[in-house]
């Protein structure tokens, strides 16, 4: 049972998909494990703590040979994996709202995607949720962004030659990140308040030390699964005449505002932006999903007429290379685990399992996934992976 690892190929990202420590792990569990050269470097992982923990470093085309299992970060293109066992896993983070062609292509080939970032929120999932390891990065590297932009100090400080006030910081979007968003400032001593439309939220907020604000208007707006449904455009009105007000008197900003499948919502408008004092720093870890302020400009850092800087950094756990790859790499480990046969020790994978299920993407040259669709997805050519003896088949729902 070959897993493969190859360098990340996407612009900016530094992450690695295995760390020397998964690969100790996945070689007990009985795999071998073939690094890409230079796959850990921006990461701070070299080739050589690889080979040490037991992996073989080379080439991409080697190191995909014959594997039954890839490890990515982000989707690898399905011209980098020639070569690769038929049928075999490719596990990371697909992101295929967008990009249904790619996943079609991956079915062609007869290749099976899963998914990570599809892992149902569940006790025994906890320790393979992705977006979740990183989320918490990322609210903390937001504060430390912020910080660093910011021109005065975050605590209270009582010298000789005076007193100097805390900072005032407010995060909208109460969710993993920005409840580490809170302890983040917390720790470094700003006086903190928070917004969400899930009620639930309030609690949590509160429990860190920080002050929860929502309208009157607005009693409870989550949805499934424990995540934020869209605001009617009352409710929207409501919330920005609450958030006017407050952000005027802030002096960093950190939105972290998701709704699953839709854009990221607009909570500060141009106006809002203008309002602010000189000096001001917005961080908006929405920027990859268009942005929770309207000024945001995706990748970079700008300063507006009136002094605000608004940071909208992309892959912001990729700020922390290292943190986020040997969380990542983590969840993964422990998904493979899952697919394991450790007594016989190979693959064995039970594809009525929820887990699996709620991420496979693409299976036996088909896809799968009921939330995707491709148009034309039929292969076109036989598909090479065919189900295990005894092993009946997902139907695709
Ligand atoms: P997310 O990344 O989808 O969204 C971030 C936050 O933005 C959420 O708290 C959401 O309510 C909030 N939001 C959406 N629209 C907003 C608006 N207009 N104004 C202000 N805030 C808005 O959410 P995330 O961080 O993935 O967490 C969602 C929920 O899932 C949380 O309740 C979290 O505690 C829960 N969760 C459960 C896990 C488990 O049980 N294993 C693991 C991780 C999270």
């Amino acid at each position: 049972m070959k897993i493969a690892v190859l360098r990340e190929r996407a612009d900016g990202e530094t992450r690695v998909a295995a760390t020397p420590e998964t690969v100790t792990k996945l070689i007990g569990l009985g795999a071998t494990v073939a690094i890409e050269a230079g796959a850990g470097d921006a990461a701070r992982f070299p080739d050589a703590d690889y080979a040490a923990a037991g992996a073989s470093v080379g080439p991409a085309a080697a190191t995909v040979k014959d594997a039954e299992i890839v490890l990515a970060v982000r989707r690898p293109s399905v011209g980098s994996l020639l070569g690769i066992t038929p049928g075999a896993l490719v596990v990371g983070i697909m992101d295929p709202y967008g990009s249904e062609g790619e996943i079609g292509g991956y079915a062609k080939v007869g290749l099976t995607a899963v998914a990570m970032e599809f892992m149902p929120r569940i006790t025994r999932a906890q320790v393979m949720d992705v977006l979740s390891s990183q989320a918490n990065l990322a609210g903390y590297q937001a504060v430390i962004d912020a910080a660093a932009a910011f021109d005065r100090a975050m605590p209270m400080m009582m010298t000789a030659a005076g007193t100097v006030r805390p900072a005032k910081v407010f995060v909208m979007g109460a969710g993993v990140a920005g409840l580490q968003a809170i302890a983040t400032a917390k720790r470094l001593g700003a006086v903190v308040t928070a917004t969400d439309v899930r009620a639930a939220a309030g609690e949590q907020v509160e429990s860190l030390g920080a002050k929860f604000i929502m309208t009157e208007a607005l009693k409870d707006a989550s949805g499934s699964g424990g995540y934020a449904r869209e605001l009617t455009q009352d409710e929207q009105a409501a919330q920005a005449a609450l958030v006017a007000g407050h952000i005027a008197k802030q002096d960093i900003v950190i939105t972290t505002a998701l709704i699953p499948g839709r854009p990221a919502p607009k909570l500060v408008s141009r106006a809002m932006v203008e309002a602010m004092a000189p000096g001001s720093v917005i961080v908006d870890l929405a920027a990859e999903r268009g942005g929770n302020v309207e000024l945001t400009q995706p990748g970079k850092v700008a300063t507006t007429a009136n002094g605000v800087t608004i940071i909208g950094h992309l892959n912001v756990p990729g700020r922390l290379a290292t943190s986020a790859s040997q969380l990542y790499a983590r969840n993964l480990m422990s998904f493979i685990e899952t697919l394991i046969d450790k007594k016989e020790k190979k693959l064995a994978i039970n594809w009525d399992d929820e887990l699996v299920k709620a991420t496979v993407l693409t299976r036996g040259g088909a896809v799968v996934h009921p939330s995707i669709k491709v148009p034309g997805a039929t292969p076109l050519e036989a598909p090479r992976h065919r189900p295990r003896p005894g092993r009946p088949r997902a139907a695709p729902p």
